[in-house]
């Protein structure tokens, strides 16, 4: 269905006349949840991930486990029905594939620690679930693993409104935070694309960073306390609600982006920022990635405190959601640009607001940074913006296989691994690049119609070797899951891969949380 728009796009004239901003008319498209993906491979793809031989020193799961989860639990929180089981055991992707016999729903902090003190006891691995949105498969199980999904969790606990300090339970859905803080005047200091159906637990255990990271910080800035149920099923109460308390060690910090590995997250206590009155999208065009550089490096100085979110996509992802998101359509010609970008900008004085932002992008256009460019008149064109960003994800599922990485790169050569991946692979594979490039994020997606063990020997380990040579990170937001488990040591050192494994065994000595993962398995055989 076509929804007219309210309004047109604020159409801005350079003073020069270097270029013209357009007013085109397609159709918005608002909605925020995610199409969900269970087209599973026969295998599963991504580093050396595939067939991990199951640890023969965990248990398996009899009659008499699923007797007592259910004396703790109740029977109807203890799922063995097939439908249920099949979606809690394969990830978002459809590419990571467990075959756990046992979903368990707990209600309260008590029942995780009950349930984790029995597994403890009888060797039987866990794998904690959230929103199951995770990219590195490290949300669904490698074997027989008893999936605990934290969903049921999901009650604000209280809310500080003279602090805007919130503290919920840890299956409370991101959207939903947001939208109780809303009607408070505050929002959550992130914003993700799975904001439907992720969960502020599975936030915290992968430190996700997402939309709002350029503005407030990382989860490792605003989470102020966590409660956290070790593998023994020891609450650890760290529920803090202060931001400065220099008393020891800051332990909440092990389990931020610990990936379940660690502990179970119940409680998060989170500093939520005030909801600003005004805001502003302008979704522009660039020739070259230098000046979507160049226009993030001049937006930093002149829209300062305002900007609130600087992402970029090049032609081939904006390609990509067109031709196979239902209902999204460019707000510029397509095809016609190398780069676009959509700046946000959240502050308190809308004249004020939109008088920088138009300034800013005017004197950006006479630079030539930007070729074209529009600014959203209203909420519909607004979230439009936002579809297109957001939808590059979904729509990469849609070509049948995606290699996903997730590099934090340096600046100025952010976008060359892209290029040399799209050279490298020439017509074997649709290749792009997009992400965060105000946090120096770059998302590179490589896509084939089927997982195929060749185009993977030519990825891989030549983008995890590039971007070691490179000074970056071989995750900057999305963790390492199963995915990248063995290949931790591109972006840590030796000792400290040493010493988080030492620190693993002092926590979780039997190795029941989430096994496999985050960590290269050599260390635990
Ligand atoms: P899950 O996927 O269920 O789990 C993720 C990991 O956390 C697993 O290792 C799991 O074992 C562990 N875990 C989950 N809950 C708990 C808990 N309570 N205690 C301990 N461990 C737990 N990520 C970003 O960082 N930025 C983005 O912009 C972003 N955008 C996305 C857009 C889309 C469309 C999708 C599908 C994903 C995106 N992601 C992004 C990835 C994902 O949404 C995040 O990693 C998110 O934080 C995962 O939350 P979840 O509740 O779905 O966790
Ligand atoms: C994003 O920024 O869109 C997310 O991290 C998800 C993805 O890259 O697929
Ligand atoms: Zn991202």
């Amino acid at each position: 269905m076509l929804i007219p728009l309210s309004g047109s796009y604020l159409k801005l004239k350079p003073r020069r006349e270097c270029c013209t901003l357009q007013v085109p008319v397609w159709a918005p498209q608002t909605s925020k949840y995610l199409n969900r993906i269970y087209m599973v491979q026969s295998r599963s793809f991504g580093s050396s991930a595939i067939n991990i031989p199951r640890n023969p020193s965990f248990a398996k799961l009899n009659s008499d486990d699923i007797s007592y989860f259910r004396s703790i639990i109740g029977d109807k929180n203890v799922i063995e029905d097939e439908d249920r089981l099949s979606a809690a055991n394969v990830d978002w992707m459809g590419k990571y594939k467990g075959s756990s016999q046992l979903l368990l729903l707990p209600k309260s902090s008590e029942e995780v620690s009950k349930i984790l003190h029995y597994c403890n006891s009888r060797k039987l691995a866990v794998v904690p679930q959230g929103g199951n949105t995770g990219l590195v498969g490290g949300s669904v199980p490698v074997h027989d693993e008893v999936i605990i999904n934290l969903g049921l969790m999901d009650k604000v606990v209280s809310f500080d409104k003279i602090n805007g300090i919130l503290v919920c339970e840890a299956g409370c859905i991101l959207e939903n935070l947001n939208s109780f803080l809303e009607n408070e005047g505050f929002i959550m200091p992130l914003d993700l694309g799975a904001k439907g159906s992720c969960q502020i637990g599975g936030n915290v255990s992968t430190n996700a960073g997402g939309l709002r990271f350029i503005r407030y910080g990382s989860l490792h800035g605003t989470v102020l306390g966590l409660e956290v149920v070790l593998a023994n099923g020891t609450v650890l109460d760290m529920l803090g609600t202060l931001r400065k308390n220099n008393t020891g060690y800051d332990l909440k910090h092990l389990f931020i982006g610990s990936e379940g590995s660690l502990g179970i997250v119940t409680k998060v206590s989170i500093l939520t920022p005030p909801k600003l009155i005004s805001t502003n999208h302008a979704f522009l065009a660039c020739q070259d990635f230098i000046s979507c550089q160049k226009l993030l490096l001049g937006a930093k100085r002149a829209l300062g405190e305002v900007l609130s979110a600087f992402e970029f996509m090049d032609s081939h992802a904006m390609d990509l959601v067109l031709s196979h998101l239902d209902g999204v359509r460019s707000p510029l010609p397509a095809s016609l640009y190398n780069f676009y970008v959509l700046i946000e900008t959240n502050g308190s004085d809308e004249s004020y607001d939109k008088t920088k932002l138009e300034a800013f992008l005017l004197r950006s256009m006479e630079e030539g940074l930007i070729l074209d460019g529009v600014i959203s008149q209203d909420i519909n064109q607004s979230s439009s913006f936002w579809r297109i960003r957001e939808g590059i994800s979904e729509a990469s599922v849609k070509l049948g296989a995606v290699y996903k990485y997730d590099l934090s790169l340096p600046l100025n050569n952010l976008y060359d691994i892209v290029e040399e991946m799209r050279a490298r692979l020439g017509e074997a594979a649709k290749v792009i690049g997009y992400g965060h490039l105000g946090d120096g994020n770059l998302h590179l997606n490589i896509m084939t119609s089927r997982y195929d063990d060749d185009v993977l020997a030519q990825i891989e380990p030549y983008v995890y070797e590039w971007t070691s040579k490179h000074k970056g990170s071989i995750s900057a937001e999305h963790g390492l899951g199963l995915m990248k488990a063995n290949e931790i040591h591109y972006s840590k050192s030796p000792e400290t891969v040493q010493l988080m494994v030492d620190m693993k065994k002092l926590l979780d000595p039997n190795g029941i949380l989430n096994p496999y993962k985050v960590l290269p398995q050599s260390f635990f055989n």
